[in-house]
């Protein structure tokens, strides 16, 4: 294949690792500075131009898109997309790892163990939204804050509130996390590309920090991750829409505790802690899925009026249960089954021999119109049973 990094820094070690193990594998490869593209919506087709001239035939793009150069990274990203060009890491999944609220929010509800967090602007619901996640300590973090920067651990409410009301006070918007004191000092970095996870290190802080950043001098090891830790790191990943990234959780006393998901993770401290290829598992990676381009399915599927994606799910009242998927009715009724999630587990394209069973749950693609009684109604709100510590919540 021929491969482009687009990265900015041509001479770091993880490109340089990127590019070797390309070479090493018999791919053509090049280092494109992301700034150097001009976007073309000019012609017919979208394009690219790199240095003014019209960018040559690739088949895959691999994205190490720096926070400074965001928007523009992931415009440049999203023309490769497309161009129908292969990225393993999409331009959206890109934007919503950069931003630590829009991560949290997608990941929230995905039963992906996190720390509690909450997000708050007026003064006044600062008191309570530090209760919410347990009180102080309480960890205070920038939405857009990078190598430990911009992460606080404030000892006192009060304090809390004080560092909050400046922070605020200069347009900068906070998360309230809960403090995970039994991971203090301590995380792990999971590096997932596709469906595994390729290598995974323990960072240990310095002294009495509290952050585990290599910038702020935490020590790294190789650690052999359990089962859960491996499952929880892959889809955090998957749900984000990055198919090569660095999955950050801490160890809570019930399980692993996702707090980032990093769109371009360095290989340099996990290739030396632990001794593995990680650049050429990336790589071989990227080789085996080039023929599959991101498709943005709904954008495509919607195209036709009146036909849409649904998750219907077999549910009492219906007389599915019980039933082969072909002796259904739904493909008389023009509804196509893509998959079927039952309980953890997801089986793709389920076949006409496949039983259904109560609480089956089908993502379909077919006419709305005969979807829609197959919807279940929207669940109501559970009552909030969570033990408050001190002072109760009213959100009337
Ligand atoms: N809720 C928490 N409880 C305990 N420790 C935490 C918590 N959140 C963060 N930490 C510690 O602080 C460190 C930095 O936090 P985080 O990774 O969220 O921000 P960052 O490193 O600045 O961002 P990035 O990883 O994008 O560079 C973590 O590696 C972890 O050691
Ligand atoms: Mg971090």
């Amino acid at each position: 294949m021929k491969l482009a990094i687009l990265s900015r820094a041509p001479r770091s070690y993880s490109t340089q690792r990127l590019r070797t193990a390309a070479l090493d594998r018999g791919h053509r490869v090049k280092v494109l500075n992301t700034l150097r593209f001009a976007i073309d919506l000019s012609s017919d087709e979208p394009d690219l131009l790199f240095r003014g001239k019209p960018l040559s035939d690739y088949d895959a793009v691999l994205p190490r898109i720096g926070n400074s150069i965001s928007y523009f990274g992931t415009a440049v990203v999203r023309q490769f997309e497309q161009m129908d060009i292969y990225t393993p890491n999409t331009s959206g999944g890109i934007v919503n790892s950069r931003d630590k609220l829009r991560a949290t929010q997608i990941l929230s509800r995905h039963n992906i163990g996190m720390p509690a967090t909450t997000f708050v602007r007026d003064r006044a619901d600062v008191v309570a939204a530090i209760e919410r996640v347990g009180g102080a300590p309480v960890v205070i973090k920038l939405l857009e804050g990078t190598q430990g920067i911009g992460v606080i651990l404030a000892p006192e409410t009060k304090v809390a509130e004080a560092i909050i009301e400046t922070l605020q006070s200069t347009k900068q918007n906070v998360l309230i996390q809960r403090f995970v004191k039994e991971s203090k000092g301590r995380d792990i970095r999971a590096l997932v590309v596709g469906d595994r996870v390729v290598a995974a290190m323990r960072r240990t802080a310095r002294g009495d920090e509290f952050r585990s950043n290599v910038h702020r001098g935490a020590r790294v090891e190789a650690v052999q991750l359990s089962e859960a830790h491996e499952r929880v790191a892959v889809r955090a990943a998957q749900i984000m829409g990055l198919r090569v990234a660095g999955v950050d959780m801490l160890e809570g006393d019930d399980g692993p505790l996702v707090i980032e998901v990093n769109s371009s993770p360095g290989l340099e401290g996990i290739e030396a802690a632990t001794r593995l290829d990680v650049a050429g598992a990336i790589i071989d990676y990227i080789g085996n899925q080039v023929a599959f381009p991101q498709i943005d399915v709904r954008q495509r599927l919607s195209v036709s009026t009146g036909y849409g994606v649904a998750e219907l799910v077999v549910q009492g009242d219906a007389d599915l249960i019980g039933r082969k998927l072909g002796e259904s009715g739904l493909r008389e009724r023009d509804i196509t089954v893509l998959t079927l999630h039952r309980g953890a587990s997801v089986i793709p394209t389920p076949s006409d021999r496949r039983v259904l069973e109560a609480g089956d749950r089908l993502l379909c693609f077919g006419k709305l119109e005969e979807m829609r009684s197959m919807i279940p109604a929207r669940k109501k709100r559970r009552a909030r049973v969570k033990k408050l510590p001190k002072h109760p919540i009213h959100d009337g």
